[in-house]
């Protein structure tokens, strides 16, 4: 364990029913000290998790609400509960809007990220990272093959042309080097029950990323949004 950084997440609470979302500032520091006492040690980063979703059951989405949640994680790591803390979102679409100078700046914003992330999902990542003002290397990527990488898609999809001289990588590696520029992100938290499997994917951190790809790509992906009918 000393030679991990660790990082967890707090926001939901299993229960016998249903998990539960919450903001609630009490409930949020009480699970962080919950998380020092499971992992017997002072997690190095706590995550709130996807604020958007506690949110929305507390319609309309409220400024104040989000900024008293950024709070009570920006004390517990003041009180040296954790070493810093951050925000993880799955859809940050609706936080832009809501960041001012009274929503505390996470040390980290993680977000989905990867060949599966939608153009919207991509832009208001940016925005957030924007409004908030974070630095390079505090954006971090999430779930780079959506949770499975036996869906149809990665059987289909040769994400090898994402690569200069990419045919030296599994098409898995190519989509998890890919994924660190869609959107920008600095690390990346992905699944594995297999040390084999992480092994290729540090590998893969060997492989060039053609910019230009990327740059198409994503230019691709707006045409067809903007094709879609409303
Ligand atoms: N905020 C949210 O709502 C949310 C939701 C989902 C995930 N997340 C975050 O994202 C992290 C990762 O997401 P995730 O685990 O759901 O999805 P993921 O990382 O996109 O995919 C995990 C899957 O990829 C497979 N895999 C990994 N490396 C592989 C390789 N080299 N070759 C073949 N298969 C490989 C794993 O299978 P094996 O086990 O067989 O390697 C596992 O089934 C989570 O730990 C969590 O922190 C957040």
């Amino acid at each position: 364990m000393p030679k991990f950084s660790l990082s967890t997440k707090v926001g939901y609470f299993p229960g016998p029913d249903r998990t539960e979302h919450s903001l609630s500032p009490d409930r949020l520091h009480a699970a962080v000290e919950q998380a020092v006492r499971d992992l017997g040690r002072e997690p190095d980063l706590v995550f709130l998790h996807n604020p958007e979703h506690s949110l929305q059951e507390a319609a309309p989405y409220s400024r104040d609400i989000l900024a008293q949640a950024c709070a009570a994680l920006n004390a517990a790591a003041a009180k040296g509960l954790c070493g810093a803390w951050g925000v993880a979102s799955w859809d940050p679409s609706p936080l832009p809007s809501l960041i001012d100078a009274t929503v505390p700046k996470p040390s980290v914003l993680m977000v989905r990220a990867g060949l599966l992330v939608g153009t919207r999902t991509l832009d208001a990542t940016e925005a957030l990272a924007e409004a908030w003002g974070l630095e390079e290397g505090t954006v971090w990527g999430m779930s780079p093959f959506g949770g499975s990488t036996r869906a149809p898609i990665w059987e289909k999809s040769d994400p090898r042309v994402f690569l200069e001289g990419g045919n030296g990588f599994s098409r898995i590696q190519a989509a998890f080097r890919a994924a660190f520029h869609l959107p920008q992100v600095s690390t990346i938290a992905v699944g594995t029950d297999e040390p084999t499997h992480l092994g290729e994917l540090l590998g893969a951190l060997a492989g060039k990323v053609d910019e230009r790809a990327i740059r198409e790509y994503r230019s691709l992906l707006r045409d067809r949004l903007r094709s879609q009918p409303v």
